[in-house]
């Protein structure tokens, strides 16, 4: 395969976002569904596997996902008998396909020939074939050998009645979001052209007279290679942003070659999980048709069960309160954690309706039947080695069954009064490299106050910060340190309409270009919250704080002036005893406007739980009732304003919540009280008590 100049112009120019009107994705009900590798299976096994995700109650299995080594071999020519054979069989058996291009990952007669299209290391390293995704984002070459695929792939399936959606590549920048090669500098360089426009523009942003780092020609400048100190922090955000648009601009190139041969929605899989924090969301979710994202519990974290909440959430405020698709997660353990943990009885149950309580009108999983060899042979599946003889494939029918029984709650959306704000780009400038303290994690901060509202009983959206935010009672805002003009003026108006904002520490510090907003922090809401920051004053780990009402924190101290504010709570110990650790100013502007909240240490759970259910009260927020850290209820309404209680019990106990109605898992009326087993999830749709 050769690749001309021109098609190499054509294939690395920017593209734009696919039209307004787009194509949804309909299904009758909520999807069960899952990645299927026929590839791995001899031809006998798929008709065992389609007629056991029949009678599963499988209805959108996701194929050709790592499928290019086998549809085209090195002589170009492509074989599509396999795939045709297995779209057929699904089919035959009213099982509907999300058809990948097949591109995730090149064969390796294709890294032979061009080995220019292995992604380079910052050290200037390249990463070799033999795992997966190893292709540079930017490089023409793959894209050319790719696109060529799609268009074989769409031009065969774009019309097969079996196919519901199209799925482009697979987790797109899991492995590859950096590359640090000749063409991608090239490709930096032109996306920052693009954005300053002149290199004096450049300059200004980056702040290059700082070290003797000016430049005078765009030729200068690199991708951030390795250094020997700290890197110019302006070139690494541009970075990070021009590598999420690389591969959007990936995402965009495959996407167009599908819509010229097939109306049906097309989307990728997101990664809004805890440790991949590449790709800007926000900046992608218009592109795709329907927003879906691939989540897995993470026992490295302290409470896995609410970070997947907060993934849920999030993946709602990408879809912008649309219902979205839960595109992978698992029936038990993963095998890439250092310890793989099993589900207990129920988790999976649990954590595939908690997925439906915050939206998501699909549940699928990796994989259908676990695989005897590979890199994920001890990875968990719908169909485990053990075969059907296994109480994981009885959990797998009974979920089959939750999921039919809930079909009515399709297309609805979660009710929220309280808004949190998210940003990649606050994430990537604060945990950048040389801060005040590097114990600060932008996700653990966004976390803690995300778990206090969760535990307090409420439902939270998490939006993007330029949102309107004025439909909201509580706006809480943690530590968001890089935010524009705009994004702050969103914070004002929600105030000023009447909304209780909870701004905390090392929010607001700096502008997009990473700029320190000068006058005291936070330079961009001391007046709305009536206080200035003069110094921070950061604790050594292993430091505790008290603070005059007994709370108690740790990490982060800050030396405040009140200036038109009401001191909540003073530091009582440490560098900045005596002064202010949480405020509180009515805003002076009219009838109507609301509280703004500054909260400047990390408080440890239980002083942040009582300060969050403060504020939710102040803010006139009722939280559910029954809900909190173990007991999740959340509540989504359709438009003509019928509505479901979703209610997940964590705990080893009864629990109660009040409600009245018709429960879709037991198919039971319930009067008055809703009672959940310990470990069980109900859906109640609730009917006005008589
Ligand atoms: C995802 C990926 C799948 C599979 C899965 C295992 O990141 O999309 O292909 O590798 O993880 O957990």
């Amino acid at each position: 395969m050769s690749v001309s100049a021109t098609s190499v112009d054509q294939l690395t120019r920017v593209l734009p976002a696919a039209s307004a009107s787009r194509p949804s994705f309909t299904h009758r009900g909520i999807a069960f569904g899952c990645d299927y590798n026929p590839e791995q299976w001899d031809p006998r096994v798929w008709r065992e596997d389609v007629a056991l995700m029949a009678r599963a109650g499988v209805d959108l299995v996701a194929i050709n996902i790592f499928g290019w080594a086998s549809l085209q071999g090195p002589d170009g020519l492509f074989h599509f008998d396999d795939l045709d054979e297995v779209i057929d069989l699904l089919h035959a058996h009213g099982i509907r396909v999300n058809l990948g291009t097949g591109t995730a990952s090149p064969p390796p007669w294709l890294t032979t020939r061009h080995p220019e299209i292995l992604p380079m290391m910052e050290d200037g390293t390249r990463r070799y074939p033999g795992g997966r995704q190893a292709w540079c984002p930017s490089s023409p070459v793959f894209r050319a050998a790719a696109l060529e695929l799609v268009e074989a792939v769409a031009a065969r399936y774009g019309e097969h009645p079996a196919v519901a959606i199209w799925h482009v590549s697979n987790e797109l920048g899991c492995h590859n979001p950096y590359c640090h090669c000749e063409v991608s500098a090239a490709a930096f360089r032109d996306w920052l052209r693009s954005r300053y426009i002149t290199i004096d523009a450049l300059n200004a942003a980056w702040g290059t007279s700082f070290w003797s780092q000016r430049y005078y020609d765009w030729a200068e400048i690199l991708t951030p290679r390795a250094t020997l100190s700290t890197y110019n922090p302006g070139q690494m955000l541009d970075y990070r942003r021009f590598s999420s648009d690389a591969l959007r601009d990936y995402f965009r190139a495959e996407a167009e070659v599908i819509r010229r041969h097939s109306t049906l929605p097309v989307t990728t899989n997101f990664m809004v999980t805890a440790h991949v924090r590449a790709l800007d969301y926000w900046s992608w979710a218009d592109d795709v048709d329907i927003v879906a994202n691939d989540h897995y519990l993470d026992h490295r974290l302290d409470a896995p069960t609410a970070e997947l909440s907060f993934a849920a959430d999030l993946t709602r405020g990408l879809a912008g309160g649309e219902p979205w698709l839960l595109m992978e997660h698992s029936t038990g353990a993963v095998n890439w954690q250092p310890v793989n943990v099993a589900k207990t009885p129920g988790e999976m149950m649990r954590n595939s309706l908690s997925h439906v309580a915050r939206g998501s009108d699909g549940i699928c999983f990796f994989q259908w039947r676990a695989s005897l060899q590979g890199a994920e042979k001890f990875h968990s599946a719908l169909l485990p080695h053990s075969g059907t003889q296994s109480g994981a494939w009885k959990d797998v029918l009974e979920l089959g069954r939750a999921v039919k029984a809930l079909e009515e709650v399709r297309g609805s959306r979660v009710v929220a009064d309280v808004a949190v704000l998210f940003s990649w780009g606050a994430w990537w400038a604060t945990d950048a490299e040389n801060r005040p303290s590097a114990a600060i994690s932008y996700l653990d901060q966004v976390h803690a106050v995300y778990r206090g509202l969760r535990d307090a009983g409420v439902t939270v959206d998490i939006v993007k910060p330029d949102s309107d935010l004025t439909r909201y009672r509580l706006v809480v805002v943690p530590c968001l340190h890089l935010v524009s003009d705009a994004e702050a003026a969103r914070v004002e108006e929600a105030v000023a309409a009447g909304a209780h904002a909870l701004i905390t520490f090392y929010s607001g510090i700096v502008d997009q270009d990473d700029r320190v907003r000068p006058g005291g922090y936070p330079g961009a809401w001391r007046d709305m919250l009536g206080m200035r920051v003069e110094e921070f004053a950061p604790v050594l780990p292993g430091t505790t704080l008290a603070l005059d009402s007994g709370a108690r924190a740790a990490m982060w101290s800050e030396r405040i002036v009140a200036t038109d504010a009401e001191v909540v709570d003073r530091f009582a110990d440490g560098p900045s005893a005596g002064l202010p650790a949480i405020t509180h100013r009515t805003a002076a502007n009219g009838p109507g406007s609301g509280d703004a909240w500054y909260l400047a240490t990390m408080l440890d759970e239980p002083s942040l739980a009582a300060l969050i259910s403060r504020i939710v009260a102040a803010a006139g927020i009722t939280p559910h009732p029954g809900a909190g850290a173990d007991v999740e209820v959340v509540v989504r309404q359709s438009a003509d304003g019928r509505t479901w209680r979703f209610v997940i019990n964590h705990t080893k106990d009864f629990v109660e919540v009040p409600g009245h109605g018709f429960e879709l898992l037991t198919g039971e009326p319930v009067e008055r009280r809703l009672t959940v087993p310990p470990g069980a999830v109900r859906v109640l749709r609730e009917e006005a008590q008589r």
